[in-house]
C-alpha cells in the first residue's frame, strides 16, 4: 500500500539547497519537465528523481527541504494533483507529459496523464506558461515572462512583490475573458492560480532577503531555466500562501467562472467552490473530479484509491479546514 506522507521538516532554518550534493543537470531525453517552475527545478538539482517521475512522498519531500513549503498544504497540493493525474497501483506521476514510465494504465476513463493535464491543478491565467486553448499550457512562454517583466517595472521598481503579483493576476484573468473563448477559472484550478501568484514571493526569493522583492533574472532562473541561483538559500520558516489577500483584495467582485460562449461572454459558476470555501473544494473534488475518472474501481486499485483519498482527507485536518470526510468507496 502506498506509505503515508511525511510530517513538516524538523529544521525549518534558512540553509544552502545548491549545494554540492545538488548540482544542476541538463535533461536527458525522455526526462519529463512540466508546467511547475518548482517541482521542475527540483527534478534538475536530484531534489527529485531527475526524470522528472516521482511518488507523492518524494514531492513532499522535494518541497519541503527545497523550499520549506508548509507540510499540510503541501499533502493537499501533492495528493490532489495526484489522484487526478498520477498512477495509483504503481504510486508514481509524472510532473510534465503523459509516459509510460509511470506504468501501465488503470481502466479508462482514468488519464493519468501527468501535471501537463488540463483543468485540474493546472489551468488557465498562469504567469508564464499559455492557456491550453493556444496549444501549449506547460513550456516556458517568453511573451507571457515580459508581461510579468512589464507588470514588475510598473509597479514593482523592477522586481516582483506582491503589489505586482495581484496586478498581474488581474490582468491575466482580464487577458483571458477577452482572448480566450474557452477560459475557465473555477475550482480546483482557482486555488492554484491564486496561491501560484504569491509563491514566487515566498519561495524564490533567497531565504537571507527579507525585502520581499523578487529579482526578475531569478525568477527566469526558475520559470524557464530549472535552476537554483547560485548559492541559492531556501526561505526562512515553512509557509504557503501567505500574501494571498493582497491578490484577492484587488478583485472583490470576482467570482469563479467561464466564458460561456466565445470571448467576453464570462459567467460565474455557482457550482463551483470560492476561495473561501475550502471544503467545498474538497467535497466537490472527491465526489466529481475522482469519481469521474474513477466510477467503479475494483481490488487493488481501488484500495489504493481509499488510501490516497485518506492522505488527502487528512492534510485537510492538518490544515484546520474542519471538513467532513467523504467516502466514495466506501470507509
Ligand atoms: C504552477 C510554484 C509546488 C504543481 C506553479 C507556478 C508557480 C509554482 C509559481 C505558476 C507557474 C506560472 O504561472 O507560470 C510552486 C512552488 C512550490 C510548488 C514554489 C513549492 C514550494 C507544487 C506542487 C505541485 C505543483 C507540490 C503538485 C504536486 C503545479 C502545477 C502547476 C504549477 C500542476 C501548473 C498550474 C498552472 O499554472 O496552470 N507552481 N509550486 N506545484 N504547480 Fe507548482
Ligand atoms: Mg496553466
Amino acid at each position: 500500500p502506498p506509505p503515508p506522507p511525511p510530517g513538516p521538516l524538523a529544521d525549518q532554518s534558512a540553509k544552502l539547497v545548491h549545494d554540492a550534493a545538488h548540482p544542476y543537470e541538463p535533461l536527458k531525453p525522455g526526462d519529463q519537465r512540466g508546467p511547475c517552475p518548482a517541482l521542475n527545478t527540483l527534478a534538475s538539482h536530484g531534489y527529485l528523481p531527475r526524470n522528472g517521475i516521482a511518488t507523492p512522498v518524494q514531492i513532499v519531500n522535494a518541497v519541503q527541504e527545497g523550499f520549506n513549503l508548509e507540510n499540510s498544504f503541501a499533502r493537499f497540493l501533492v495528493y490532489s494533483t495526484f489522484l487526478v493525474n498520477g498512477n495509483p497501483v504503481t504510486n508514481l506521476m509524472s510532473i510534465g507529459d503523459k509516459t509510460s514510465l509511470t506504468g501501465q494504465d488503470p481502466p479508462k476513463p482514468a488519464t493519468v496523464a501527468g501535471l501537463d493535464t488540463h483543468n485540474n491543478c493546472e489551468g488557465d491565467t498562469s504567469m508564464t506558461r499559455a492557456d491550453a486553448y493556444f496549444g501549449d499550457n506547460h513550456s516556458f512562454n517568453e511573451t507571457r515572462f515580459q508581461n510579468l517583466v512589464k507588470f514588475s517595472k510598473k509597479y514593482g521598481a523592477g522586481k516582483y512583490n506582491y503589489t505586482v503579483a495581484a496586478q498581474y493576476r488581474k490582468f491575466l484573468i482580464e487577458d483571458s475573458i477577452q482572448n480566450n473563448p474557452q477560459f475557465t477559472l473555477v475550482s480546483p484550478r482557482l486555488f492554484t492560480a491564486f496561491a501560484e501568484s504569491v509563491f514566487p514571493v515566498n519561495f524564490f526569493i533567497d531565504g537571507r532577503d527579507t525585502s520581499g522583492q523578487l529579482d526578475l533574472d531569478v525568477a527566469r532562473s526558475f520559470f524557464q531555466n530549472m535552476t537554483f541561483p547560485p548559492n541559492f538559500h531556501r526561505r526562512n520558516g515553512s509557509v504557503s500562501n501567505v500574501g494571498q489577500d493582497v491578490v484577492t483584495d484587488l478583485m472583490p467582485n470576482f467570482r469563479p467562472g467561464y466564458n460561456a460562449h466565445g470571448v467576453n461572454s464570462y459567467v460565474p459558476d455557482p457550482t463551483s467552490a470560492t476561495l473561501t470555501e475550502p471544503c467545498v473544494r474538497y467535497v466537490n473534488f472527491v465526489n466529481r473530479n475522482i469519481k469521474s475518472l474513477y466510477p467503479n474501481p475494483t481490488g487493488v486499485l481501488k484500495e489504493a484509491l481509499k488510501i490516497n483519498l485518506q492522505y488527502l482527507y487528512e492534510a485537510t485536518v492538518a490544515a484546520g479546514d474542519g471538513c467532513t470526510q467523504v467516502f466514495p468507496y466506501g470507509k
